[in-house]
């Protein structure tokens, strides 16, 4: 029988990176947590993940870069941030004093970016790197990064021949097979795969005739996308040998465990933290009282969802299954 009264209930490992619970900041919600610092002690939370940092500063998308959807948002920030020399002089040290274990989110728009970004925050000293791959490739076409399978593994082992951390390749869900290109991320030498960045969208002002973001198009977050994260996490756990951390939607301890079965070993929350920026920490709390309740732990339910009665098959029209016929035919 499992010991599932103490904290240990809530422990997770994202391969070789152990962490007390599964409960992470989501890149580019949270700023470095500094922001958040006096709403809850983020020394609790699994780890912080940060913003997008680019060897450059960039200055991002015009305005307006937010707009709010039912059950959801857009934004379009494009990356802002001051660049890797602010950052590892200001905002890295600052993630250190708030939380245990820091996980760096980098971005880039050629390899030897990546390349250049990994080697100096592994010298640094940080828990892992995330590789935010849903930047466009200028060196080929300007494509995502984790459109393409083969440019997604080729950019993971960059990153990885340098890499002294666990490296994390970040997928955009805006792919026909995700599946293919996680597999990329495998191949490539990745110790796990973050599932989902946003899925894009637009919102349009009828009135002006005019998109309402400055971009025109956005990335969509929030619960609105949990369905489509759930699906992805569970096809893709059950496709590679490596972790996953899941992403999309969670703002509730539930949210967080439905990830966890369905394969995540760690979850990230984003757009919730607009609303509440104490949740991760409540999560956590209410975590604990719900695989108390349950006489269960987080190793315990990782990937424990039943097989779906039929898999799904992109592209063409799941057959019915029994019982869902109706819900089909709606
Ligand atoms: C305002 C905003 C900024 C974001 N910036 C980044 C970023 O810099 N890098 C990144 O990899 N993902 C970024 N994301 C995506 C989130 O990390 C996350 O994948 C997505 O929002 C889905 O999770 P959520 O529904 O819990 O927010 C951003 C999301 C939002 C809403």
């Amino acid at each position: 029988m499992p010991d599932t009264s103490g904290s240990s209930l809530l422990q997770t490992s994202i391969g070789r990176l152990h962490l007390t619970n599964p409960v992470l900041s989501a890149s580019g919600t949270y700023g470095s947590g500094w922001e958040a610092r006096d709403f809850s002690p983020l020394s609790r939370v699994g780890a912080l993940v940060s913003k997008t940092v680019t060897v450059r500063p960039r200055h991002g998308n015009p305005p307006p870069r937010i707009a709010e959807t039912p059950s959801g948002m857009l934004n379009s920030i494009g990356l802002e941030n001051k660049g890797a020399d602010y950052f590892l002089a200001e905002t890295l040290p600052r993630m250190r004093s708030l939380c245990p274990r820091v996980i760096i989110n980098i971005g880039g728009e050629a390899i030897e970016e990546f390349v250049e970004l990994t080697e100096r925050f592994c010298k640094a000293g940080v828990d892992a790197l995330e590789v935010n791959l849903s930047c466009p490739n200028v060196q080929e076409g300007r494509l995502l990064f984790s459109t393409d399978p083969r440019m997604c593994e080729r950019a993971v082992a960059a990153v990885k021949r340098v890499a002294s951390v666990p490296v994390f390749a970040k997928l955009s869900p805006n792919v026909t097979d995700i599946v293919s290109i996680a597999r990329g991320a495998e191949q490539g030498g990745a110790d796990a795969i973050t599932l989902i960045n946003t899925l894009i969208g637009m919102a349009v002002d009828w009135r002006k005739r005019k998109p309402v973001l400055g971009r025109g198009i956005g990335g969509l977050s929030g619960p609105a996308i949990k369905p489509v994260a759930l699906r992805m996490v569970h096809e893709v756990s059950r496709a590679v040998r490596i972790p996953v951390i899941g992403v999309g939607g969670a703002r509730t301890a539930e949210d967080v465990l439905e990830f966890v079965c369905a394969g995540a070993s760690a979850v990230e929350v984003g757009t919730a933290a607009f609303v509440d920026p104490a949740i991760l920490v409540d999560i956590v709390d209410e975590l604990q009282r719900l695989l108390a309740a349950n006489g269960t732990t987080i190793a315990l339910l990782r990937g424990s969802l039943a097989a779906p009665l039929a898999a799904p098959s992109h592209g063409a029209c799941p057959a019915p299954t029994h019982g869902a016929e109706g819900a089909a035919a709606r």
